[in-house]
């Protein structure tokens, strides 16, 4: 795809529009070769334990190479002998064992069996590779460590994810970059796959790898337009960006509405939240449908404020100062609809993105002024800080009635309220239907990707009655995440399978979990995209009743 470099602050190293593929940089592969010299070879170790799990050769193997391979568990064993790995959880060993095979070993404490979990797989797993940043490996062999009940696939796929999420970085900026830090990055990252595994389901397994490195693809590029200043991510970037990558996957159409089309359509509320502006506001439709679909449809709706100054209510400088990721949930949404093309999933999916920039100037909107919505509902202005819920308004009543989708998903950085609540760990999630609510939570399980319900009750309408208008567009000093959902859901047309997901407190990181690095952090996207994939599945609690 052709990119254009960007001047900006006399920075010269962004383009016009974020790319999507090749953003790993580092080569994934499989291997069966256990007997071959390794720069680093990653074991897991439970505790307790001296023999590493997840190991894979064939007795005949085992046997015939016993000389070689038998200095590398002696040495193991002296660790735990010293005392110094017992195979707690976290545990992190770097060895440099003399004459064999394996220049460097790192020894990871997975913890009780019976403790294990996909999680702390992932985790784990980006603890390895941080460890493996710290040496000159440029070549990592990772071992497919996990509990006997953990399918020997699943593993592969997060311990990929765990590596491949943790390896991200945004230094694109940092002139003055360290040439040691340069010199030592990894290369490659490979698998060791038991050898009694057949040729033909480690193909299935390669197959499969390329659809985890799309996924992560997906999340680096939220992350990265997450992280990028709103100098560069403008409602209009986000369009350019929309439309060229639909150019680059079939199946993937864009429509973009800029403020003319907004004002005939009624979108009164994103005009008002943009006209602060000098880059206009725009609404974004991008679409994947594939050949052969699901008769379920999606729409996705993503929150899209590139900058959130507070508008005429002005945030103060603390609480300005991340709010260039006010547009996480469009780049979740952006990130999820381009994976299901890239994956060719067999479901139609729609993301519908309302771009704009809230800052004050004279022409901006003020507290006071009511809003007549696309819905015909009218909306007082009480605080123009609570922007993100007036223009998902005339978003979600857009995907509503036009789209007419089996699930209307939206997910925003909406509230304060929200990250006060559920801190960095957990997005809130509130919805019209249990069987929606029920598939959102397990696509959650899967993915590490924590939310967590809030009830969507109506008693707590009246905090947001207005006096004037239809509704007002501040819920006063409690309930922050519940009144917030509750004027978004004015404005679905009574959409029986609606889902809002906050994520203000988990979109962008104060400080590194794990494989989840600080700053933005993609959230959504695997979400999503695994929601996707399992579309058509009957929920796990409707099956057993
Ligand atoms: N974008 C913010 C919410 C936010 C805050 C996201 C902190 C991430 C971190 C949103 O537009 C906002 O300002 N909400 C106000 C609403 C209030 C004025 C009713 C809030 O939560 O304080
Ligand atoms: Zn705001
Ligand atoms: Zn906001």
């Amino acid at each position: 795809m052709a990119v254009f470099l960007c001047v900006d602050m006399g920075v010269k190293i962004w383009y016009k529009t974020c790319t999507m593929d090749n953003s790993l940089k580092v080569q994934f592969s499989l291997n069966q070769e256990w007997i071959a010299e390794k720069d680093a070879v990653v074991f897991g170790m439970f505790e307790g334990e001296e023999i590493p799990c997840g190991l894979g050769f064939k007795k005949e193997t085992a046997e015939k190479e016993a000389e070689r391979l038998f200095p590398i568990f002696s040495k193991i064993k002296k660790h735990f002998a010293y005392n110094d790995f017992s195979g707690k959880f976290g545990q992190i060993t770097v060895m440099y064992p003399e004459d064999i095979l394996y220049k460097r070993i790192i020894l990871c404490g997975l913890g009780k069996k019976e403790d294990m979990t996909e999680e702390k797989i992932r985790q784990i797993a980006a603890q390895a590779i941080a460890a493996v940043e710290m040496t000159d490996a440029k070549k990592v062999s990772f071992t497919l460590f996990g509990a006997p009940t953990q399918r020997a696939d699943m593993r592969l796929r997060c311990i990929f994810e765990g590596v491949a999420l943790a390896m991200y970085k945004f230094d694109a900026y940092k002139k003055g970059k360290d040439g040691d830090a340069e010199k030592k990055k990894i290369g490659a990252v490979e698998f060791l796959i038991p050898e009694i595994i057949e040729k033909a389901e480690v193909d299935a397994w390669q197959k499969q790898l390329e659809r985890y490195v799309v996924m992560a693809e997906a999340v680096y590029f939220a992350r990265n337009i997450v992280n990028q200043p709103s100098s560069i991510v403008t409602p209009q970037f986000l369009a350019d960006t929309a439309e060229a990558l639909a150019k680059q996957y079939p199946g993937v159409s864009v429509r973009v509405m800029k403020k003319a089309e907004l004002k005939d359509r009624g979108m009164n509320g994103i005009l008002a939240v943009g006209s602060g502006s000098q880059h206009e506001p725009v609404l974004i439709t991008l679409e994947y449908a594939p050949a052969s679909a699901s008769d379920k449809t999606v729409a996705l709706v993503g929150k899209g404020v590139c900058f959130d100054s507070g508008g005429l209510s002005l945030k103060s400088a603390e609480n300005m100062m991340e709010m260039k990721m006010d547009m996480a949930g469009a780049a979740a949404v952006m990130g999820a609809v381009f994976t299901a093309a890239r994956l060719n999933l067999p479901v139609k999916v729609t993301a519908v993105i309302p771009a704009v920039e809230n800052v004050p100037g004279h022409t901006a909107y003020k507290p006071g002024d009511i809003i007549t919505s696309a819905s015909g509902k009218t909306i007082e202005v009480l605080n123009t800080d609570a922007e993100g819920r007036i223009i998902l308004a005339d978003a979600l009543h857009y995907a509503a009635s036009e789209l007419k989708p089996t699930y209307l998903i939206d997910l925003a950085t909406l509230t304060y309220a929200c990250e006060l609540a559920l801190g960095n760990h957990y997005a809130g999630l509130l919805g019209t239907s249990d069987e929606l609510l029920e598939l959102i939570m397990e696509a959650s399980e899967r993915t590490g990707e924590k939310v967590w319900s809030f009830p969507f009750d109506d008693c707590y309408k009246k905090q947001i009655e207005s006096e004037v208008a239809d509704v007002k567009n501040i819920g006063g000093k409690t309930a922050g995440v519940i009144t917030s959902s509750l004027f978004l859901k004015e404005f679905i047309g009574g959409h029986k399978a609606y889902a809002h997901i906050d994520i203000a407190g988990t979109a962008i990181l104060p400080e590194k979990q794990g494989y989840k690095n600080k700053g933005g952090s993609g959230f959504g996207v695997r979400l999503l995209v695994d929601f996707l994939e399992h579309l058509g599945e009957t929920p796990a609690a409707a099956k057993s009743e």
